[in-house]
This record gives C-alpha cells, structure tokens and sequence, in this order.
C-alpha cells in the first residue's frame, strides 16, 4: 500500500485521543490518511468529525459491494451465534460450499483457505517447490518466474516474490528462487525457460499496487504456452482483480487462460480477513496432508461471509454493469490526458488508473478529503480508482467532476511536467 505520510494529530478530522494513541501504541508500518473512520453504508463512510465521504478506494478493492452490506451483515451475525471456530480438524457446511464455489467459479481446482493475500501466495508457491522438487532430478531447484513491479505480499516468501527492490532491500537477504522479468517482455521470460528449470510463473493480471498495470493478452497467453511446454505451473494472482472487479469473476478470464492455481483473497469474505489458493489443474494433487494448515484459514464465520460474497458476485447482471460504470469512469479520466492534466489512463472493468502530469497525485487524494472524497495514490503521479462494484453514475460523476475541476485549476506552467506513463 502506498499512501502519504501526515500528522493525523494535528487533524481535526482525528480525534486528539486517538491520535496519540495510535501514534504512541501501533507500529508504525503505515502512511495514514489524516482521517478518523467510524461507520459505513454501501459507498459512504463517515469519519469521527460526522462529515460522510464518498469511498472510492473500498479498503483496497476489499468492500466491493459497499459497508456493510445487509447481506453480508446478516450471514456473519447468523453464523457468529452459531458457530464461530471450531479449527480444521472438522469439517463445517460454509466451509465446504464455499470450496465448492469457488472451484466451479474457477478452474475445478481444491481449495486452501489462508487469513490473507500473502498466506494464498505463499500456497501457491508452496505447491509450485513441491512440485518441482519432487520432479527435479538430483534436487536440482527451479525458479519461479514473477513480473518487475508485482506485488505478492509481505511475508518473506512472498516479499521475494514480489519484483520491487526497494521493498525487499532492508530484508536482505531475501529468499532466493525468483526471477523477475518486465511486464510484456516475452523475449526475457522465453530466456529464462531456455537458461533455467522453471518451477512456476506467478503473474498479477493488473498490476494493482503498481498502479493498475495492464497486462497483455499475448503476453499472458505466452506465459501460460511456455509453462505448459516445459511443465511448469502457470499460477495467478487475483487477489486484488477477482470475483469481479475486473468485469469477470476472474480477470484471467476475460482473456481465457486456464491457470492451474489462483489466488484470491480481499473482498472474499467481504471485509472479513480471508485468502484461499483455487489449486487445480497439474497442481491439484500435490499438497497433501501435513504439508500445510491454518488454524483461523476458512472458518465458519469467514467462510459464511464469503458465502454471502459469492451471492452478490453471481448476482444477475454485476458484469455488465461493472463494465458500464468503468466505461462511465473511464468517460472523465480520458479528457484528462485530452486536456494535458493527465498523461494515461488504464482500466480493467471497474480497476483503474490515470497519471497525472501538473500535479501530484499525493496532493489530490488530500484535496479529494476536503471535497469529502476517497480516493487513493500508489505513487506520487498515479491515481488509483477502487470503487464499489455497486457504484451508481452520479457517485461516478461526482468524482469526475471533483478530478476535472480540481485537474484544471492547476496551471500548466507551475506543474511537474509530461512525465513516463507506468505501464508497459
Ligand atoms: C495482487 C496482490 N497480491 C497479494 C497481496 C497481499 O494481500 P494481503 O495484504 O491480504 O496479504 C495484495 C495486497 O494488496 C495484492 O494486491
């Protein structure tokens, strides 16, 4: 996550008790938004000073269907006086109806359920070494193949996984395993399946924390022909861009690739925290019992609220209409680059991205809270949109209408300059 570093004590919209707390007892791993939030409703929250901001960053892609959505609200009170753990020595209903879900919405794979995006990864890579290992002749070790600027997590594995130096370096040494490769460079990723034995290739399908990079079609396909070639695991990473924020259940499958794992994680149990590795194809039989577990993964509550989730991403329509309100979005950013305020915009669905040119995009997510907006930064030239999949066109508009008023008050000759878009 990437956001801007602010003294939330000297902020009204803090409350000043909070604030020292926060400041004194929580380590300091975040750059906050100088924003206090005490309650939710579909796209609105409201902060601790009773001022409503429109949300168009949903906790990262978490609350896609809006706060606290009654549906979702009432699974989890249900299954909360029911049952709220009993560990994975039993098996429990929301548990295995959701796997069930899950694989269908997928590629037919079995089902491991994690506590977060980082622990689905690191499944993913536990089956891709198990697999290669087993394969290799004399221990021999294969590399697993990940994109330059991916983002995988925060755990050790997956930090290793993740292609961005700066993040890995004060963790030094990182595992080893990985090799990274830019995004559309096919001739790269056809050199490592020449030089090396390939365990894996673990893509991002929109580079999400990076600034909504789009990633080709033939690119992806590339990938995925090269590791059915060489009998390498072609595994993705949707953590950010599934059950339908990129206009599918999965993004992947807009282009029609077959994956043999995916992970996902997010929005899965609506705000409650959930992973879950989708491990089929020449995956599927690899784990096996001992080889890897969670104590909290895939508990009734979760798993209930998830349930909930999937109701809403089957419901009649949400692609489309998905489609509809990124093309509606897409209608405000794109006079942006017209006009000179922007240099590029990119979408996938209701995933998108514009980078500004006159001004910072750090400083327009704070302008964005005076006009009680949210809206989010992956850098100092990206604007990142997360909104809502149940977002309505005058939420859309009123946020294109902010963008355009506040891009053009800026003037050309006081700004930062055209500078290189993100993308490939
Ligand atoms: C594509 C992707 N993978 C993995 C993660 C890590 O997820 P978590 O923070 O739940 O561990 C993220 C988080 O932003 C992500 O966007």
């Amino acid at each position: 996550m990437s956001c801007t570093v602010h003294e939330t004590s000297a902020d009204p919209r803090v409350s000043p008790d909070v604030a020292t707390l926060d400041a004194r007892y929580v380590l300091p791993t975040y750059a906050r938004n100088p924003l206090e939030l005490v309650s939710g409703a579909g796209a609105e929250v409201v902060g601790a000073d009773g001022v409503q901001y429109l949300d168009f960053v949903t906790g990262l892609s978490v609350s896609n269907f809006g706060h606290c959505h009654p549906h979702i609200v009432a699974a989890i009170q249900t299954q909360a006086s029911t049952l709220i753990h009993c560990s994975n020595l039993y098996v429990t209903r929301p548990q295995a109806e959701l796997a069930s879900r899950l694989s269908a919405m997928a590629n037919g794979g079995r089902v491991f359920f994690a506590n977060s995006g980082a622990e689905a990864n690191e499944v993913a890579i536990k089956v891709a070494k198990k697999r290669s290992g087993a394969a290799a002749e004399g221990g021999a070790s294969a590399v697993i193949v990940t994109l330059d600027r991916s983002f995988h997590g925060r755990t050790m594995a997956t930090l290793s996984a993740t292609g961005q130096p700066e993040k890995q370096a004060p963790f030094a040494p990182v595992l080893g395993g990985f090799v990274h490769v830019a995004v559309g460079d096919q001739a790269a990723l056809e050199a490592v399946f020449r030089r090396q034995k390939v365990a894996a290739v673990l893509m991002e399908p929109v580079l999400g924390e990076s600034g909504v990079v789009l990633v080709r079609e033939g690119f992806l396909k590339a990938a995925q022909a090269l590791c059915e070639e060489h009998d390498a695991l072609f595994m993705l990473d949707e953590v950010q861009t599934g059950l339908g924020r990129c206009g599918a259940p999965f993004a992947y499958q807009r282009f029609g690739l077959s994956p043999d794992v995916v992970t996902v994680a997010k929005t899965l149990a609506g705000g409650l925290p959930m992973g879950a590795a989708i491990v089929g194809g020449r995956a599927e039989n690899v784990l096996v019992a001992g080889d890897h577990g969670s104590t909290f993964g895939g508990g009734p509550v979760v798993a209930a609220a998830a349930n909930a989730v999937l109701d809403l991403v089957e419901g009649d329509g949400l692609f489309h209409r998905v489609e509809e309100a990124g093309a509606r979005l897409e209608g405000w950013l794109t006079p942006l680059v017209e006009r000179g305020m922007a240099c590029e915009v990119r979408r996938l669905g209701l995933m998108a991205a514009v980078d500004l040119v006159r001004v910072s995009a750090k400083q327009v997510v704070l302008d964005a809270l005076e006009a009680r907006i949210l809206l989010n930064a992956t850098s100092d030239v990206t604007l990142r949109f997360l909104p809502p999949l149940n977002v309505s066109d005058e939420q859309i508009d009123r946020v294109g209408s902010f963008l355009a008023a506040r891009l053009s008050a800026e003037p050309p000759e006081k700004g930062l300059g055209p500078r290189k878009g993100l993308d490939e």
